[in-house]
């Protein structure tokens, strides 16, 4: 694939420009049909419309022909100017920025309004940013004593999602979402208050004392200051923390098409209000096979438990009993991810001061073991973003079953602006699937009830 832009989509909506077309012959028919091929952004995207296959009919009464494609293997579901990952490559950026660059120079907030806006931020646009996102990080008490209801045990994911989407209760006027300025308004909340209801989730499986936000620190110190701030008056984060969650925020902040960003879509597109399909998108990254899989990892990591038991671990997940080395993988990545090559170098940088890892051992020698499988090797199984994570999340001391809160935080800014970028795209309707039926036909109901029925 040739990394030269072609026609930008940034911004607007360009239209998908022709090049060419694709003859299709029905052998039912003996008809011969055209469906223009589009290329957009990138060269080497290049694309047929799904609805110029409906034209391709073996009678007028026939419905047309349907592409089938479970997973979204091969189908785009929308036109985006945010993020752009080139799988084989290992090249990911954020409105054409590398994500090298921005996890080295860039605050998560900064990259928050560019996924949103496109641009970066001029030094008064950040402050106002900054500034409008520190005051709305309080939730209503409300909120708190909701949260207190969860269980002690309660896994804070759940309790995440659940408060989230209580949120769209306490503002009503959220689901005005064709007023800009209500859209501002509840993008501006969710990044905000997102990690005050983390933290609030935090404290409360620990069965600490819920702490306010503190307004005058960072949205990464403020985050961490809510999370364990004790009896200290101002709480003073280590600031190799600060500079190993920012990065990491900024690496979690969007990813494309994934599972949970489709399910904000998905949600979002039936028009509900952004708390709620926010709400969706948590759900969506709590499951094992996305987010998750950063908590998987490490408990994956404490069943092995020692390097000798590697090789039998291995062997198991050869012998495709279903068993998986979680955190390796990914369907668009097929090269080393390049968000696991910093994860990896922040990784050093926090071992260095806090000490190493007991499991690091466990994860080098599994990395190094897949590496040079021909298993792996064969399907392009590489380490991904969560490979890592765990093991410096951990070391700052965030339990294992947190890890996945910690994505949701920094992933609330993709969502929102893929949310945002969904709404005013024209051509995107109420998501909608098709489905090929292969249940039974039409049937004469008889109860095995009652003769008759129960009626
Ligand atoms: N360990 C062992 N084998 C694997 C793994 C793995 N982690 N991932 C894929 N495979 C194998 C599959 O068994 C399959 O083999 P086969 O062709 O012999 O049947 C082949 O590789 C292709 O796998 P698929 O499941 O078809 O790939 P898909 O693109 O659907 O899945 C996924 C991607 C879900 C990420 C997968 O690689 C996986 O389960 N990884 C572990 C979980 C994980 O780390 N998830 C985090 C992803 S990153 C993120 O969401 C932030």
């Amino acid at each position: 694939m040739s990394d030269k832009v072609r026609a930008e989509v940034g911004g607007g909506h360009a239209p998908l420009g022709g090049s060419g077309s694709l003859e299709i012959r029905d052998t039912r028919t003996g008809k011969t049909y055209a469906a223009p091929i589009f290329e957009a952004g990138v060269v080497g995207d290049e694309t047929i419309r799904g609805m110029d296959l409906r034209q391709i009919k073996v009678d007028s009464e026939d419905f047309g022909l349907m592409v089938y494609d479970p997973a979204f293997m091969n189908t785009a579901s929308c036109k985006s100017a945010i993020t752009y990952i080139d799988g084989d490559r290992g090249i990911l950026r954020y409105r054409g920025y590398p994500i090298e660059q921005l996890a080295e120079g860039a605050t998560f907030l900064e990259v928050a309004w560019l996924l949103r806006k496109g641009e970066l931020p001029t030094k008064q646009e950040y402050d106002k940013w900054v500034h409008d996102i520190s005051y709305h990080t309080y939730v209503h008490e409300n909120v708190r004593t909701f949260m207190q209801g969860f269980r002690y045990d309660a896994h804070p994911m759940s309790m995440l999602c659940g408060t989230v989407a209580a949120l769209s209760s306490f503002y009503p006027q959220a689901s005005d979402i064709h007023d800009p300025q209500e859209r501002n308004l509840s993008i501006i909340r969710l990044l905000a208050k997102v990690p005050t209801l983390a933290a609030f989730a935090y404290r409360h499986i620990k069965g600490l004392p819920f702490i306010y936000p503190d307004n005058r620190l960072s949205y990464v110190e403020n985050f961490l200051s809510m999370v364990a701030r004790m009896s200290e008056p101002k709480y003073e984060a280590n600031p190799l923390f600060v500079k190993a969650l920012e990065v990491l925020f900024i690496l979690h902040a969007d990813h494309e098409q994934n599972c949970s960003t489709n399910a904000v879509r998905a949600v979002g597109s039936s028009h509900v209000d952004p708390f709620s399909a926010v709400a969706a998108g948590i759900v969506a990254l709590y499951g094992p096979l996305h987010g998750g899989a950063n908590e998987q990892v490490l408990r994956m990591i404490e069943v092995i438990n020692h390097p000798r038991n590697i090789p039998d671990f291995i062997a198991g997940v050869k012998g495709g009993k279903g068993q998986r080395l979680m955190g390796f993988g990914h369907r668009v990545y097929k090269s080393y991810d390049p968000r696991a090559k910093i994860v990896k170098r922040l990784a050093d940088e926090v071992f260095q001061v806090v000490g190493i890892d007991k499991d690091l051992e466990i994860a080098l020698e599994l990395e190094r073991i897949a590496l040079s499988d021909d298993y792996f090797i064969s399907r392009k199984l590489y380490p991904n973003v969560d490979f890592y994570t765990g093991l410096i999340y951990r070391s700052m001391a965030f339990p294992v079953d947190f890890f996945t809160v910690l994505f949701a935080v920094a992933r609330t800014a993709g969502w929102l602006a893929q949310w945002e970028e969904m709404l005013l795209d024209k051509e995107q309707k109420i998501a909608r699937p098709r489905q090929i039926y292969i249940g039974p036909g039409e049937r004469t109901y008889q109860s095995k009830l009652k003769p008759g029925g129960l009626k």
